[in-house]
């Protein structure tokens, strides 16, 4: 079962692309987020989890959604996280979870993808977004392989200073940076309501006809980037950026 949490596109991608080549069934854990589920059975135990990386690690909400399961004894996992950039050392506590939960991890992959995070860099041209993308879909081919004979990936290596990155970094960054108060909508807002049903965390509400943001956000990117009207900015520095989603 592969099952993959996504703002901008990216994730599911890298999932659905797997879930081809193996035959997989394929879980969107924004969907189990948004409506409060849980994961169905899984009778094979073996879960491919693909998601974002955030400051370096897996995003606290994924963390947070594998907590709260229960995973039946013997249950395997492999993860593959996206990244804009680099890994940091994710995989630690990656491991440290799946030991807590007793899953053992088949190991973690960090393929690389365009950046979606336009809050604080920049998307990519769309013509090195097509180059990240080829080289991303020659990975994902050896990693569906390793995936289907339920053998262990080699794990991606940490980066650079990716103790530091992954920890206080992280820290630091949910602390201070994950916020909503920087999102607003201008007056090219229609009111249509596609950032609302687009929020995994039903953080967004329409109000008077205009997206209001409600504190419980994760930065995921999909509203701003979503938006047909390029409506939704952070701060002032997304207004004239590229939005970017993969469909
Ligand atoms: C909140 C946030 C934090 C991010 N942190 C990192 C990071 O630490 N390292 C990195 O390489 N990319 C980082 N990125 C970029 C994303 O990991 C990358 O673009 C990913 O493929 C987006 O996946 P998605 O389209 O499935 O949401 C971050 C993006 C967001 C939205």
């Amino acid at each position: 079962m592969i099952v993959y949490f996504s703002g901008t596109g990216n994730s599911r991608y890298i999932a659905k692309s797997i879930a081809n080549i193996n035959k997989q069934k394929l879980i969107n854990m924004g969907e189990l987020l948004k409506y409060k589920k849980d994961l169905p059975e899984n009778p094979s135990g073996i879960y491919v989890f693909v998601a974002p990386m955030y400051a370096w690690k897996l995003p606290r909400i994924v963390e947070s959604f594998i907590r709260r399961e229960k995973f039946n004894k013997g249950s395997k996992a492999y993860f593959v996280l996206t990244a804009g950039l680099a890994n940091g050392n994710a995989n630690k506590s990656i491991y440290e979870l799946c030991a807590e939960k007793g899953i053992e991890c088949l190991g973690c992959a960090c393929i690389t993808m365009p950046e979606n995070y336009i809050a604080l860099y920049s998307a990519p041209s769309p013509e090195k977004e097509k180059q990240i993308i080829a080289k991303a879909d020659k990975a994902i081919i050896s990693f569906a392989k390793a995936i289907a004979q339920n053998k262990p990936f080699k794990d991606t290596p940490p980066s650079p200073m990716g103790f530091l990155l992954s920890t206080i970094v992280n820290d630091v960054f949910y602390k201070f940076i994950v916020k909503d108060r920087k999102f607003w909508a201008n007056d090219n807002c229609i009111g249509c309501g596609i950032c609302e049903k687009a929020c995994m965390l039903n953080n967004i509400k329409l109000v008077d006809g205009k997206p209001k943001w409600l504190e419980q956000c994760t930065h995921c990117m999909a509203c701003i980037n979503l938006c047909p009207k390029q409506a939704i900015n952070y701060g002032k520095g997304t207004i004239k950026k590229r939005r970017y989603y993969l469909e």
